[in-house]
């Protein structure tokens, strides 16, 4: 079992995007940071060594961590933060995820900048289920502010209201980049903070073989649609007039101000050309195009075939209906809310706004602090409605602050259906778990229905992701099967909506036998 040793310090350094410099929070002075390679099952350890100015942990996006919750990152959920001057070695225990993965700050709105690839390969002497391909070039798309990270957030904390829009939204940090590609395998990873985005390149197809670590069965398109968390694996093949093209990636947005500009990089062929003096650009999905992203999310299916064989649990032995909503917090029950928005945004899962503890709810649970989390997190949502109707009256549901966990019995098999609603209009949201991939059975328009839908669920291929978009005015149903110990985060990977509130935790207890415990703590655990 191949061990490696790496460091990652994390530093403050200047850079400059769209003529402005300011400095920024880096992981060994690089934007994006280090690309990270791992072979299906190896441990990779990482020392992470802040010499920055601020607090910060790193997460493993996608890693499930077996037994290991304690150096999985996320902020008072499993960790207190490295605090400036102080180092804490995270291992970082693959098992079988295979592709691409990534690795960003989990605190406030660090992952702006400090973030990177992490590339899962297979065993050695394993071979892809597709082609080898010759080269493989992480894509990771991003986004950039003028101002500092912290003066935005602070600001919209501070106001109630949506975060000021991004100035840019980058492909590996740049406005515009260019690669060298032959029969090229793209990885593409998004960070983006706030936005599904589009993605396509001129004149060139794509075929996806994987998403979120797990290969899928190949297809083909010109286009790919990937939510912020989310990472897909893409065979390009350069079978084009040797020249330049353009790829070009621009966000969907169906709701708010954000941000709405394409950002651009240039696929060059070798050989011996005339460089076009301007390269073809792609024609992109227009912003509120919801079906050209609920369409690519529906294309996913898992590869589910002998040697890559799936897993899904048949039935399950806890269902879960969770609502996701932007609510309005402040204005209680005051008429005045109903004209003008009104009072601060909240975000809600089941009508719980989740509030960040003073201790991590690891350190609580391993060492039985009381008065840190309730294990009261409601299993369906308090108050039951049409969710998707075009006007939810404004007053309907006023959120309820609460630091809640939801107890899951170990090694059983989990159902959980996320409804989106439509207060205050309603948007997608991509849902993240940490500690898992899960597969998505099933998913609608509409309101779930129990009675119903789950004859239609997919159980034969269905895709195996650590992040799923809950479209607008509809459900998605996961499963997972909990056999792996500790304390998990889920999440929607909106950044203004985490700020606002919506995330909760599982607490996944330990079964009986050995391995079905958590390892041992480690002893650099960062002190709270
Ligand atoms: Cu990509 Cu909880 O994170
Ligand atoms: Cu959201």
């Amino acid at each position: 079992r191949a061990s490696e040793e790496k460091a990652a310090r994390l530093q403050d350094v200047p850079y400059t995007r769209l003529c402005s410099s300011k400095s920024i929070l880096t992981v060994n002075g690089k934007f994006p940071g280090p690309t990270l390679y791992g072979r299906v099952g190896d441990t990779l350890i990482v020392d992470v060594i802040n010499r920055a100015s601020e607090n910060v942990t790193i997460h493993w996006h996608g890693v499930k961590q077996p037994r290991n919750p304690w150096t999985d990152g996320p902020v008072y959920i499993t960790q207190c933060p490295i605090r400036p001057g102080t180092n804490f070695s995270q291992r970082i225990i693959l098992s079988d995820e295979i592709g691409t993965l990534w690795w960003h700050a989990h605190i406030e709105w660090s992952r702006a900048t400090v973030y990177g690839a992490l590339i899962v390969l297979p065993k050695e002497g394993d071979a892809f289920p597709f082609p080898k391909p010759s080269a493989e070039i992480p894509i990771i798309l991003g986004e950039w502010w003028k101002s500092d990270i912290r003066q935005v957030l602070s600001e919209a904390l501070q106001t109630g209201s949506d975060p000021n829009a991004s100035d840019a939204f980058l492909i590996n940090g740049q406005p515009g980049d260019q690669y060298v590609p032959h029969q090229n395998m793209a990885k593409h990873t998004n960070n983006v903070m706030n936005n599904i985005m589009f993605f396509k390149i001129a004149n060139h197809n794509l075929t996806v073989v994987g998403s979120d670590a797990a290969y899928t069965k190949p297809f083909t398109t010109d286009y790919v649609a990937i939510s912020p968390g989310q990472t897909i694996d893409i065979l390009l093949e350069a079978n084009q007039q040797p020249s330049q093209y353009y790829m070009a990636s621009r966000p969907h947005n169906i709701a708010g101000n954000f941000a709405n500009t394409t950002t651009t990089a240039i696929l060059v062929y070798i050989g011996n050309y005339t460089a076009p003096s301007s390269p073809p650009l792609p024609t992109l999905p227009n912003i509120d195009d919801a079906s050209s992203a609920n369409n690519f999310t529906a294309s996913l299916r898992s590869l589910a075939t002998t040697d890559h064989p799936i897993d899904v649990p048949q039935k399950a032995d806890t269902e879960l209906l969770f609502t996701l909503s932007v609510n309005i917090f402040e204005c209680g029950l005051n008429e005045s809310c109903n004209g003008a928005l009104q009072g601060r945004f909240r975000a809600s899962i089941n009508n719980v706004t989740f509030v960040q503890p003073k201790i991590d709810i690891l350190e609580a649970y391993y060492k039985r602090v009381t008065g840190v989390y309730e294990e009261d997190f409601p299993g369906n949502p308090p108050f039951q409605f049409n969710y998707t109707m075009e006007f939810v009256p404004r007053l309907l549901w006023v959120p309820q602050n609460g630091t809640r966990v939801r107890v899951v019995e170990y090694n059983s098999s989990v159902e959980l259906v996320f409804q989106g609603t439509n207060i205050l209009g309603g948007t997608y949201h991509p849902m993240h778990l940490h500690g898992y991939s899960f597969y998505v059975v099933g998913r609608g328009n509409g309101n779930f229905d129990r009675a119903t839908n789950p004859s239609g669920y997919n159980l034969v291929d269905p895709p195996l992701q650590n992040t799923i978009a809950i479209p607008r005015n509809g459900w998605t149903a996961i499963r997972f099967k909990a056999n792996n110990p500790g304390v998990w985060l889920l999440h929607c990977h909106l950044e203004r909506h985490v700020s606002w509130g919506m995330e909760m935790a599982f607490i996944v207890k330990e079964g009986t036998s050995r391995d079905a415990k958590m390892l041992p703590r480690p002893a650099d655990m960062p002190k709270c």
